[in-house]
């Protein structure tokens, strides 16, 4: 890999600073992250700029209402996008702001040059303004009676023109000719047809406000805030425009900006070689929503062309999310917050339902149900489930000791074949920014682990000793898998992939590793650690009846870090915090509140063993859709403890653990009768999930 194939430079949009992050623009950053964290495990040096744009038009008027300067109202804004980025995990960035003077200095020097080669020229505007989109509206786009309008203002201004209409042709061959310049397909092509629909040339500059760059020939002008927005990505990428400027002969500009697109890189790189070894452009990867190709895709494009700096390589565009089938939007109040999604299933739990639930270009419709649901489905039982049985069966077979493969046989084999199958699979769609695809090859070698589990049945090898070696080739390859699954998912759920990681009992942090770990294995006698739940399953319905919300609504969860979760509620999440009801009881009743706070679950037994020295007991090993769980049950005298296995049964999930002969039991069996000399457990009528809730 040459020195400048090794880095990566990626950016977000830099977000208006008018309200604070939400779901959408945790979204992008969030894939900007994972995007990152890849091409960091390729062995790649990444650079991920974010910022805030902060010379809207709407920002002035909203700081002007509170009597703050734009500034002001800026500089009390951005601390939520740095905490929010840190509360999602963003791994390393920079934060660019356009209220930076070295931002400044950038966007002037580089359009004066373009003022000079005659590609902007002054006229005046008018016509009806949009102050949140900070836009002039297009004749088509001006709604009836726009003066009723509480956003648009009519402006007609004297204002400076970028002649775009000179670049149609070039941007049509570019765009034709660079098929993969925009991802996906569909944005390329809307972008052609509007190319081909005919460009007019663009207002760059306003009167109307001193809230911005000024422009350097005309201090009456400030620049549109999208033509100084754009350039952040240049000052981002750590671009000495003074060294760069000097490069620049009189007359030369045909021969810096390629007439060929073909040429686009080759023709500037030679210039960017007076750059500082910092210096990261021409970017790799602009990510953005539908939104805004527009800008980045034609107009950005045609004015680095302009100026003879080299293109972007490469334009993401993906889609929106919306909420509950509706447009987010804070005049609807439903605009989600990553905060809230994260109190319900943690920073891992969101990243994976955002890169997993719709394949990226697509539109993601956002409910916290569905966010529950997945988080359920996809991490607390298919893979927080596997590394708990895989690791607490180890510990109880073979003391935590990852021991040989000795007998091979077509199930170990197939599973193999699918671990390898899953890390080509997964790679690939992770260099093509297929999150969604990468997440669902994963999830495939999970879901094979876990059903060669239930086939293997390991808990019945193990009694019989001539299996053994069978055994030992079983958890030999679980652990293979697990390894395997923690350095593919990594880049999504950096969080829970390093907690996995330490409980297999591997050394070091997954952020320094990188892909050639993939070709190595645990080897035999390596001692894993204890395992411990890292994604407990929420109760959804339980979590709206606590808030009492509608299904709309977000229920006010608990942080699944937070201490609260962790105290050995079988996994269940936080207490409930139930409200008292009026009516006067009598004392021999209960309330529906004393009865909610027994949480009674469907549970599997996995194992049953006699408990030495004491007659009545029984030790079993429940399966609670989460984890396998120890419970004690005096059940001994009505039950041979090889029949209980496979049997579904009910037990108490939010029993406070206690110690009995020296072990811990983690809840309470149900069962009827005793005393008539007959005993049964209660069982559901008919299979159900494991883990489902008895009310
Ligand atoms: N300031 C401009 C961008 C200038 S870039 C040189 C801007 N800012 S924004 O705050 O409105 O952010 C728009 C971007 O936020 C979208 O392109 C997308 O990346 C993200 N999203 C905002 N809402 C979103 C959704 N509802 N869904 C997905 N992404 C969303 O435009």
């Amino acid at each position: 890999m040459s020195q400048h194939d090794k880095r990566f430079y990626v950016t977000t949009p830099i977000y208006y600073v008018n309200s604070k992050p939400h779901i959408g623009t945790s979204y992008t950053t969030i894939i900007a992250d994972i995007a990152c964290r890849h091409a960091r495990f390729m062995g790649r040096e990444a650079l991920l700029v974010t910022g805030s744009d902060e010379h809207s038009q709407n920002i002035a008027d909203l700081a002007a209402a509170r009597g703050l300067s734009p500034q002001q109202f800026c500089d009390e804004i951005v601390p939520s996008f740095r905490d929010t980025w840190a509360a999602v995990n963003i791994q390393s960035y920079e934060f660019h702001r356009t209220s930076d003077p070295r931002h400044h200095h950038l966007v002037r020097t580089f359009f004066n040059r373009i003022y000079q080669k005659g590609d902007i020229y002054k006229g005046s505007y008018s016509g009806w303004y949009h102050t949140s989109d900070n836009r002039f509206l297009d004749e088509d786009e001006v709604p009836e009676n726009p003066e009723s309008h509480p956003r648009l203002k009519h402006l007609t201004e004297e204002a400076y023109y970028f002649r775009l209409s000179r670049y149609q042709d070039w941007l049509l061959a570019l765009h034709e000719t660079h098929p993969g310049l925009i991802t996906p397909d569909s944005r390329r092509n809307e972008m052609l047809n509007r190319i081909r629909g005919g460009l007019k040339d663009i207002c760059i500059s306003r009167t109307s406000t001193d809230w911005g760059v000024k422009l350097p020939w005309d201090e009456q002008h400030v620049f549109y805030v999208w033509m100084d927005a754009l350039l952040t990505y240049v000052t981002g990428s750590g671009f000495d425009i003074d060294t760069y400027e000097k490069t620049f002969e009189p007359g030369n500009w045909a021969s810096r900006s390629s007439e060929a697109p073909g040429d686009l890189y080759s023709v500037t790189r030679a210039d960017l070689k007076s750059q500082p070894a910092q210096n990261r452009w021409p970017c790799d990867l602009h990510i953005m929503a539908k939104d805004i190709p527009w800008f980045h895709c034609i107009i950005f494009p045609a004015v680095l062309e302009s100026y003879g700096l080299a293109l972007p390589k490469q334009f993401l565009v993906h889609g929106y999310w919306d909420f509950e089938g509706e447009k987010m939007s804070k005049s609807l109040g439903n605009v989600v917050s990553p905060q809230d999604a994260m109190a319900l299933v943690g920073v891992d739990g969101l990243r994976y339902f955002l890169a997993r639930e719709v394949p990226l270009g697509l539109d993601g419709d956002f409910s916290h149900e569905r966010l529950v649901k997945r988080f359920n489905y996809d991490l607390a039982n298919d893979l927080g489930n596997l590394v708990h049985r895989t690791v607490s069966m180890l510990d109880q077979l073979f003391e935590g000791v990852v021991p040989d493969e000795l007998a091979v046989s077509d199930l170990d084999d197939a599973l193999e074949e699918r671990r390898k199958r899953s890390i080509h699979e997964a790679q690939a769609h992770f260099e093509n920014l297929q999150y969604s695809e990468a997440l669902q090859a994963i999830w495939e070698l999970i879901g094979e682990a876990n059903k060669y589990i239930d086939e293997k049945k390991p808990w019945e090898l193990k009694k019989k000793p001539e299996r053994r070696d069978e055994v030992s080739t079983v958890f030999n390859r679980l652990m293979q898998v697990l390894r395997t699954v923690l350095l593919l998912a990594y880049p999504v759920i950096p969080g829970a992939a390093n907690r996995f990681w330490g409980i297999l009992g591997l050394s070091g942090r997954l952020e320094d590793l990188q892909a050639d770990a993939l070709n190595e294995r645990i080897p035999a006698g390596h001692k894993a650690g204890s395992s411990e739940p890292v994604f407990m399953r929420v109760d959804w319905e339980k979590k709206l009846a606590e808030s009492g919300a509608g299904a709309g609504s977000a229920p006010a969860g608990a942080s699944l870090d937070s201490p609260k979760a962790k105290q050995g509620e079988g996994g269940s999440g936080p207490a409930a915090t139930p409200s008292r009801t009026e009516t006067a009881t009598p004392d021999a009743f209960i309330t529906i509140d004393d009865f909610a706070k027994v949480q009674l679950r469907v549970g599997e037994i996995r194992a049953a063993d006699k408990v030495e020295g004491a007659d009545k007991l029984l030790k079993l090993t429940v399966f609670d859709g989460e984890r396998e769980r120890t419970i004690l049950a005096g059940i001994a005298m009505y039950y041979a403890p090889e029949s209980l296995v496979g049997k579904q049964i009910v037990f108490v999930a939010n029993l406070a653990p206690r110690k009995m002969r020296g072990l811990m039991s983690e809840g309470m069996v149900l069962a009827a009768g005793g005393d008539s000399g007959k005993l049964a457990l209660v069982s559901p009528e008919q299979p159900l999930d494991p883990g489902v809730v008895v009310r």
